[in-house]
């Protein structure tokens, strides 16, 4: 029978140990919400002891999140008396509590790090087992350094305190040494002496990621026995971060046949709750990020994309909207084929078209995406009317619809601390519209200026930048998220000017808006990104 993963996530203290990724108290608990809504079922919400900050943040999780029987909530405490009781004292309100506690059993911790022996390590060990068991009866107590351990001290101490009262027992691969079947073979060992001892006792994994072998190794402990997994979403943490949750959780599930176990994770909320901890936390996704980055998905090769849209298994395992998304995303790009630019344009309701003329518009686009770097739907009428109006041939799609989008004409921003402000000069059809608008920043003022032009009411969700420099030559990438009458639309842009391209991410994610009222009933897809 299929044997159940507990989830124990990690993201609100080991993820939080990532240097400026630090929460307040509400950002925490409505992480803490999503991890809830995620189906986590422990969270390690953060290290009371480190500061009375980090303690409220704690104690306001364990009131309003832990406030079910469903979830249990955790903290981190050293193997102290002052660590164990502020745990304690915050994690208390919650209707299932934990004490986690930590203590190095590797000789480089026990010798260089506490100057002890390995006998008092030990009894130090126990001693606050014994101690968190006054207070709490859920104790987790955790190897630090499992991997570079002497494997009869790690035994020894393992025995010590299942037998001082531990529930559970945690194995860390602190600095990311282990290699997946080495792990395994020590997983298997553990577990054998630990069933044979206590068979209700827990036996989990926590893996460091430094050589990239997280995953690899949480697997590997699944398949010899473990019966946790600690994680952090989007896999951040302590320098090159910890085991993904999204990765670890959707390789059970589509590697079934590998795994036979199941988890309590909702993994449609995995990518809301990337997007959030990403935005709470300034951290973004690296784009090729396994399940969660932006490329997951998105398929640009033409090859890929006529395997695609034959047969979806030709090139995904892993379904976008099983992790929360709306659909695949065939981006169109100078690889895309002819198989994917006829599929988008039937999108919007393009069809039936001549071979000569499809060949005339192929033509166009290829010319355009040589010369851009995505080529967006607003992009896909204005090339299928230029191309009937140079042919002089009738457009069998009667109505004209390029004069609706906006083009960016000109702009200007001036950024200062008292009066940030901008002029925008934009084009739709034949008509100019100018605009200019002060507001709390530059980019704040360039979005009101052209929001002012457009007439298109939009929510801003997120605006995020990053930059590409080759050489002197530095690439601003813009990726910002609207929401309109409760649809949500995203586009990008890029430009060596960061305001331009700026300009023109609000200008394609204005137009893609267009595109759906122009013909929504055609428009499967409005993310565009
Ligand atoms: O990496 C580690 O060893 C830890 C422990 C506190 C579990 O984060
Ligand atoms: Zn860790």
């Amino acid at each position: 029978m299929s044997r159940k993963i507990w989830v124990f996530d990690t993201t609100l203290r080991d993820g939080e140990q990532v240097p400026g990724a630090k929460l307040n108290l509400y950002e925490k608990v409505e992480i803490a919400q999503q991890l809830k809504k995620l189906g986590v079922n422990i969270i390690e919400a953060g290290f009371p002891a480190s500061s009375q900050g980090d303690f409220d943040a704690v104690k306001a999780v364990a009131q309003k999140v832990g406030n079910t029987s469903d979830i249990m909530i955790t903290a981190l405490a050293r193997a102290v008396k002052e660590d164990i009781d502020s745990v304690y004292n915050a994690v208390k309100y919650a209707e299932n509590p934990m004490i986690h506690m930590v203590l190095g059993t590797s000789d480089i911790h026990v010798e260089k790090k506490f100057s002890k022996s390995k006998d008092q390590i030990l009894q130090i060990g126990v001693d606050a087992v014994k101690y968190a068991k006054t207070l709490l009866p859920q104790v987790q107590y955790s190897t630090e350094d499992a991997s570079r351990s002497d494997f009869e001290y790690l035994w020894k101490t393992i025995e010590a305190v299942m037998k001082a009262g531990a529930t559970m027992i945690n194995v860390p691969d602190t600095v990311g040494f282990a290699e997946p079947e080495q792990w395994g073979e020590l997983i298997y060992r553990l577990n054998d002496r630990m069933k044979n001892l206590d068979d209700s006792v827990l036996l989990s994994v926590h893996c460091h990621n430094d050589l990239g072998m997280a995953t690899a190794n949480t697997l590997a402990a699944i398949k010899n026995g473990a019966d946790k997994v600690e994680c952090t979403v989007n896999g951040i943490g302590e320098r090159a971060g910890n085991a993904a949750l999204e990765e670890v959780v959707m390789a059970l599930k589509t590697r079934g046949d590998i795994y036979d176990v199941f988890t309590d994770i909702n993994t449609k909320e995995i990518m809301n709750t990337s997007r959030l901890v990403s935005s709470f936390m300034g951290l973004d996704v690296q784009v090729n990020k396994a399940i969660t980055g932006d490329n997951a998905f998105a398929h640009s090769s033409g090859i890929h994309q006529d395997g695609l849209l034959k047969s979806r298994d030709a090139y995904e395992i892993v379904h976008p909207e099983d992790v929360g998304l709306d659909d695949m995303e065939l981006v169109l790009t100078a690889r895309s084929g002819r198989h994917a630019v006829k599929d988008s344009l039937s999108k919007l309701g393009f069809k039936d078209f001549a071979d000569e003329e499809f060949e005339g518009i192929f033509e166009g686009f290829l010319k355009l995406a040589d010369s851009k770097k995505e080529v967006y739907n607003h992009d896909l009428y204005v090339i299928v009317e230029n191309y009937y109006e140079k042919a002089e041939k009738n457009n069998p799609n009667k109505e004209s619809y390029s004069n609706q989008f906006f083009e960016l004409v000109d702009l200007q921003v001036v950024s200062n601390a008292t009066f940030p402000s901008a002029s925008v000069k934009i084009q739709r059809g034949e008509e100019i519209y100018k605009s200019s608008a002060v507001g709390s920043g530059p980019i704040d003022a360039l979005y009101s200026a052209i929001a002012d032009t457009t007439g298109i009411e939009v929510k801003l969700i997120e605006y995020n930048i990053s930059s590409v420099s080759r050489g002197q030559e530095a690439l601003g990438k813009v990726k910002i998220t609207v929401e309109h009458e409760g649809e949500k639309y995203i586009a990008k842009a890029a430009d060596t000017d960061i305001l331009k391209a700026s300009a023109l991410a609000y200008i394609n994610v204005i137009n893609s808006i267009v595109v759906a009222q122009i013909q929504p009933q055609k428009v499967e897809v409005k993310v565009t990104v």
